[in-house]
Formats: C-alpha cells, structure tokens, sequence
C-alpha cells in the first residue's frame, strides 16, 4: 500500500506553533499529564482524535452560506434527509448535536434496565448511555481483537457463539439489540466484514432482535471490504456502504467523523413508531426534530460531507495517510495494533513500556512523552479510558493499553505525518526513561477526558 499525494490542494492554513520542550513540560504539568486539559495553540501536531477536526471542503464552505436558521422545517434538515436515505438508506432522520445524542436517544428507548447490549467492543459514550439506561454491555467481538500484535484482517468480527451463548444465557427478550460499529475504534478502528454482519443479521432475526449501527466510520469500514473482503474488490465505496446499512436496523451517527463536519450527527431509523418517539425525545435533550442542537448551516455541511466521505479518491488517500503512518512506525520498531486500522495508527502500550504494570497507566505515560517529544497529541486507549465496573467499582482492566494516533482528514501533510512518525521512534528509542503516573484526581463519569496525574 503506497502513499498517494493528496487529492486536493490547499486554499486557507492555519498557523502552528513550535515550543521548546522545557515549554512543554510545563504545559503538561500545568495540564495535570492529562493531553485533554492543554490548550490547542500548544500542540504542534494533534492526533488527540479524528472527531470533529477535518477540513471541510469549499463545497462545504459555500453550504455554509445556505443555512436556513428558521427554527421549524430549515429546508438543510430536508437536504441532509435526502442524503442521508440516499447514501445510507434509513427512511427516518433525526438531527442531534453529535453522535453521543443519538446514542442517548436510542438507549432511553430501547434499553430497560437489566438488560443486555451486545456490541462488537465497547465504545466510551456508547457504553455509558447504555448503562445510564440501566443495561449492562457484553463484549462479543472475536478474541483477534484483543490480540495488539495479531494481523488479522477484520478484528471488528463478531463471534457469533459468543452472541449465541448470551442469547441462551438472558434471552432474547432481554437484548434490546446488538450495537455493531463500522469500525471499531477501541479495537483499532478495525472493520467488519460484510460476510459476518450478513451471519449477525440472520442470528438476530431468527431471535427477533434489532441490530443498531454505530455508523461514525462506515465509508471506512466499506473502503477495508472493497480492498481485503474477497467478491467486492469492483464494488463502489458508496454501494457497500448502502449494504452494510441495509442489514441493521438503524443507526446512530456522529457526523464529526466519516461526515466532515466540525459538529453534527443524527439517528437513522427504519421503525416509524420507534421514531415518532425519538422525535419526541429530541425535542427534550437536543432541539426540535428538524435541527436537533444544529445549526442550519451545520446541516447543510454535513449533507455535502456525506456524498464526499464515499468519494474514492478522498477514502483511499486518507487510508493510505494512516497505513503510510503505520508503515513508518513498524519499521522503526514501534509495536503498533496490526492491521493498521483506518482512523489512525495505536501504539500498543504494553509492548512498549513493558517495565511499567498497567497500575502506572502505561498509555497515559506514552501520551505524554509523545507530547515531550515533539508536541504530538494522542490519546489514552487503556485502563483510564476504560473507567470502573459500574457495580464493584473496581477499576476494569482491559486487555490492550493503547495510545491512539488519530488523524484528522485532509488537514495534515504526507511530511506532518513523516515527521509524527521520526518523534514517535525517537521515544521509542528512550523508552526505557518514561516512568509511569498516578491518578491524583478522578470524575465519576466518562474519566479520561478530565482526570488529573502525577508522575511517580
Ligand atoms: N461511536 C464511535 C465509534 C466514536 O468513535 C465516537 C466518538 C462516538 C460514537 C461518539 O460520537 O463524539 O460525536 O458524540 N469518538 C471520538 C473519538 C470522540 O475521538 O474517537 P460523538
């Protein structure tokens, strides 16, 4: 997989600043060695996430100046409608601010408590607006995905025995549905193929049970189909996409992803009673049901992101930007999740940093010796991303401890992510000098994002 030069040029920049690192260690300091509390102006190149920090188009752009800003019936809610039955083919939409409203609105209808939500991994916000709901998750992604150094080629499969097992255990009536991602994040942004989703439907509707698709990265997920799935090596980007949301129920979108957007996002539903009750819910939590906590401009950006995130030459530039990364980084000798997956490159943690015990948050360290190095943001993917057990309290210990490098798309250049990969090796090389960190302070919710630490 070679780099391709982007297939676009750049008409407005934005300024970067380079620090020296005694700057950095203070900021990171004053930041309490948690990325998420330094100030942007700070950070020379931001792989903290994906979400919400593309480039938009001049397409885009010039939609912004079409907003509708009528509060009822804004004719960019009827544009991103139509875009959305036509790209992705649920009958209903309803506009939310970003993903995580979506996913609040299908969990309080969906999810009585006690019940079970299965889901190929779980995903932060996913998973605490099931469980605010009073559902408790189960992972049921196939044991590859929790293998880091494992090459396999869609880690975001279901095990299909391990859904089989817990519809015997609880019952059907008791699994609201199955939350499938395109692609999993916390697995590395890794895919699922076409062939499994097919086998998870049928499983499902032989019980009666609705699959609801956390969509965020599908053209992702179709791209990794039409170049590893075996029969679809001809097929459009566009058209995977609609087979892949034919075979679910509905869907929960942030926009801010594969959409290009800064902001948005939407529930897609097929059901009309079901979505007659999620517009009444909108109007609650997010806004009324044709703008749902967006702007209309942010609307009609969001529509004209969708028909360019199927575009070919944009997916497989960004990709290629990503494995090109990857490449970089293997052959340094960084231990990196394998495949490379397709919103960004993870370093797994554990292998790098193998004299620190996952107690000392190994991936919050390397977080924060990638900043030292060279101003690099990238996020925590272990034990502080994954919060405590909801009813012990303890701490849950996942498998990986992982360090994402997320790339925005269409912001930064083939030589940014050169460079982004010469700071990451040089860490590497002085790997045995990082120490580990402590938790000094620890919101209830959602914990990674405000957390403070100290180094030990
Ligand atoms: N689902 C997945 C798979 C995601 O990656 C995200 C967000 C969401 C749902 C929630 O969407 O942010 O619009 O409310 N992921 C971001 C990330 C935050 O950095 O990976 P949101």
């Amino acid at each position: 997989n070679e780099m391709t030069a982007e297939p676009y040029k750049i008409k407005m920049i934005e300024h970067l600043k380079v620090t020296s690192r005694e700057e950095r260690e203070q900021f990171i300091r004053e930041a309490g060695y948690n990325v998420f509390n330094l100030r942007s102006d700070d950070v020379y190149l931001d792989f903290l996430t994906d979400s919400g920090t593309s480039a938009m188009s001049e397409q885009q752009w010039a939609g912004m100046m079409l907003g509708d800003e009528s509060y009822a019936g804004s004719r960019n809610f009827y544009h991103l409608e139509s875009v959305v039955k036509e790209y992705y083919g649920y009958n209903y939409v309803v506009p939310t601010h970003q993903g995580r409203g979506a996913e609040h609105i299908i969990a309080r209808m969906l999810i009585r408590p006690g019940t079970y939500i299965p889901g190929n991994m779980y995903f932060t916000t996913t998973r605490a607006h099931q469980e605010l709901a009073g559902g408790t998750f189960a992972d049921i992604i196939i044991d590859e995905a929790h293998q880091p150094s494992l090459s396999y080629p869609f880690k975001g499969n279901v095990d299909l025995q391990k859904l089989r097992d817990l519809i015997a255990r609880v019952g059907a009536a008791n699994i609201p549905y199955v939350s499938i991602a395109t692609t999993v994040n916390m697995a590395g942004g890794q895919p699922i193929s076409l062939g499994n989703l097919k086998q998870v439907r049928e499983l499902t509707q032989q019980h009666g049970i609705k699959i609801i698709h956390d969509m965020a990265r599908v053209a992702e997920n179709a791209y990794m189909i039409q170049q590893y799935e075996p029969g679809y090596s001809d097929k459009p980007v566009a058209a995977i996409v609609r087979e892949i949301c034919a075979l679910t129920d509905g869907a929960t979108m942030s926009g801010k992803k594969d959409a290009l957007v800064n902001i948005g996002g939407f529930l897609a539903l097929n059901d009309l009673a079901l979505y007659e009750e999620a517009i009444n819910l909108v109007v609650l939590y997010e806004g009324l049901h044709t703008y749902g906590g967006m702007a209309g401009r942010d609307m009609e950006a969001m529509a004209i992101g969708i028909t360019e995130s199927v575009n070919e030459k944009h997916i497989s530039a960004r990709i290629k930007q990503v494995q090109y990364l990857g490449k970089k980084l293997l052959d340094g000798g960084v231990p990196i999740v394998l495949p490379v997956g397709t919103h960004g490159v993870y370093i797994d943690a554990t292998a790098f940093l193998p004299h620190l015990s996952q107690l000392e948050f190994p991936a919050q360290a390397l977080t924060i010796a990638l900043y030292k190095e060279g101003g690099i943001r990238s996020m925590e993917r272990g034990i502080v991303s994954a919060g405590r057990d909801q009813n012990t309290g303890e701490h849950i210990f996942p498998k990986m401890e992982l360090v994402r490098m997320a790339i925005p798309r269409r912001v930064y250049t083939n030589l940014h992510i050169s460079l982004a990969a010469e700071i990451a090796i040089k860490v590497y090389e002085n790997r045995n000098n990082i120490s580990g960190l402590k938790m000094v302070y620890e919101p209830k919710y959602l914990r990674f994002f405000q957390a403070r630490f100290e180094p030990l």
